[in-house]
This record gives structure tokens, C-alpha cells and sequence, in this order.
């Protein structure tokens, strides 16, 4: 992995994308069915948790006083907006194209953020609270050091290469995971800023790690199931390892990893993942190029 380089400041500006999922194949891993659906399950959790960020973040956004913070979680907002639509194109296109109806899953991920994490959890109405904004901060913050660590973790993935992914799949993987290594500070910074301690970010990890964790078991298993070619199940962790041992998967001992160096008094989302990696990679994104010239990037 390359040593981390730190963000210089700029701009955060979202890059337009256009993909056509016309030619992607339903295990776009080939050969890893397990990989491919685990993978998958980004796509079914990326268009409720982004959305929902972005709700967050504009209840938010009055009671920011830095102007640098709030330029930058603006930007934030448009970057996770345009992540979402394009997950959201992932469902409609490649999913019906597969025959395969995603709404019993996502229903309950939207139950998680419109209710469980949104304005009124439990009935309770302390969604104008800063109490309840903070944890909803802490939340985006701990989710978004995942998505940094997988933005890193996709941007250096040979494993994927070599496995001959999907390109079209492939792209906006690396695309969306190049702009979270872009953006890596903005969600931690503005947790601080509205006051975070560090006792919450400790327990918003734990329960970001439980409930991410059990996620993509249910999701893994959902897209499994769900697969018109019927991949034969084996078991979850024994599948996980042998996909990692060839680099189409993060190591699950360095996600956990990933997750404790956010417990250090001294942790900033800066040490992980290097801009200038991201940024060459979003100047190449086949995807960002068709979208510039009017079309949209297929692989056939
Ligand atoms: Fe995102
Ligand atoms: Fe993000």
C-alpha cells in the first residue's frame, strides 16, 4: 500500500460519471461469486446511507461556524449525492437486468436510516437536538473512515485486475472510492467541530462495526440467493478468506484493523489513504470521460 500523503487544500467538486451496465455480467468477478455479491452489498446499502448523510449534513449546515468546514461539507454533500444516484443506477440496471428484485433488502436498509438513525428514533423527536445531530455526526464519521479504508483498499486491489473484473464495475468502484480517500477528513472534522468527544467516537465505531459487519453477512447472503445462477453457498468465513487470500477481498483481520486505529487518542482519517493516488486516479476514470464528452462508459 503506498504511504499516506496528506490532502493539500482544494476544492472538493463531484466528477460527473456515466456508466452503462448493459454488458456487465451477473458475476462481474468472474469465477468469485461470493467476492462479487459481497462487494455487491455497497450497492444496496450506498443509496439509503448517503442520502441520508447528505439530510444530516444539511440540518447541519447553519449551525456551522468555520467557513472552511462548511465549504468543505458542502462539497462533501455533492460528492455523496452523486455516489448514491450512481449505486442507485447499479439497482435499477444491472439488478432488473439480472432478474434480480433488491426491494426486500433495501426497504429494511431505509427503515435503518429514515427511523433507527433518523429525526425521530424510537418516536423520540430529538432530531433537532445537537445531542442527537452529534451522534448522527459520529455516525457519518466512523462510517466514512470504513469507506476511506475501502476507497484505499479498491484503488490498490490487484487481486481485482487480475481476477479480470468487470471494467464498468471496476470504474465506478474505484471512482467512488478514490472521491471517500478525497474526502476522507470532512465527516471527522465536522464531528469535532460540533463538539465530538472522544467516548462517542468510541462507541459510534462499536456500533458501526456490529451493524456494518452484520450487514454484509445478510446482504451477502440476500445477493447469493438472489443469483439467477444459483452459486453454491459455502461457509461465510471460509469464503471471505479464500477471496482475500486472492486479493478480491480486504483481509477481515485488517478491516478490524482499520476499525481499532480509530480508537487512538491521536487518530486522524488523514493517515489513511493517499490523495494523490485518488486524485491521478479521478483525472483516468473512464467513467468521468465518457460523462465529459456526452456518453457513458461501457466495456464492449
Ligand atoms: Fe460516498
Ligand atoms: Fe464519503
Amino acid at each position: 500500500m503506498p504511504t499516506a500523503t496528506p490532502a493539500a487544500p482544494h476544492a472538493l467538486e463531484p466528477r460527473h460519471v456515466k456508466f452503462d451496465w448493459r454488458h456487465t455480467p451477473v458475476q462481474w468477478l468472474p469465477g468469485d461469486a461470493f467476492a462479487t455479491h459481497t462487494i455487491n452489498v455497497l450497492h444496496l446499502l450506498f443509496p439509503a446511507g448517503e442520502l441520508w448523510f447528505c439530510r444530516v449534513y444539511n440540518k447541519v449546515l447553519p449551525m456551522v461556524t468555520d467557513p472552511q468546514v462548511r465549504a468543505d461539507a458542502k462539497g462533501f454533500m455533492r460528492q455523496e449525492a452523486l455516489h448514491a444516484r450512481s449505486h442507485e443506477g447499479v439497482l435499477k440496471h444491472y439488478c432488473q437486468t439480472h432478474g434480480i428484485d433488491t426491494q426486500p433488502f433495501t426497504d429494511k436498509i431505509d427503515h435503518l436510516f429514515k427511523h433507527f438513525l433518523g429525526e425521530q428514533p424510537f418516536g423520540w423527536k430529538i432530531g433537532h437536538t445537537r445531542f442527537w445531530i452529534r451522534q448522527q455526526l459520529g455516525t457519518i464519521a466512523a462510517l466514512e473512515h470504513f469507506f476511506g479504508y475501502l476507497g484505499n483498499w479498491v484503488l490498490n486491489a490487484r487481486g481485482l485486475d487480475e481476477a479480470q473484473a468487470d471494467p464498468v464495475m471496476l470504474d465506478l468502484l474505484r471512482w467512488h472510492g478514490a472521491e471517500e480517500v478525497e474526502h476522507r477528513m470532512v465527516a471527522y472534522t465536522l464531528f469535532k467541530h460540533m463538539g465530538g468527544n472522544y467516548l462517542e467516537r468510541i462507541l459510534h465505531m462499536l456500533l458501526v462495526m456490529v451493524i456494518l459487519l452484520y450487514l454484509i453477512h445478510q446482504g451477502n447472503r440476500f445477493m447469493m440467493q438472489a443469483d439467477p445462477q444459483r452459486p453454491p453457498r459455502r461457509s461465510f468465513l471460509l469464503s471471505w478468506r479464500r477471496s482475500a487470500q486472492a486479493g478480491r477481498l480486504p483481509r477481515l483481520g485488517h478491516v478490524i484493523a482499520a476499525a481499532a486505529r480509530y480508537f487512538g487518542p491521536r487518530f486522524t482519517p488523514g493517515d489513511e489513504g493517499d490523495t494523490a493516488q485518488a486524485l491521478a486516479y479521478l483525472a483516468s476514470s473512464p467513467a468521468a470521460s465518457a460523462a465529459q464528452h456526452g456518453g457513458s462508459y461501457r466495456a464492449h
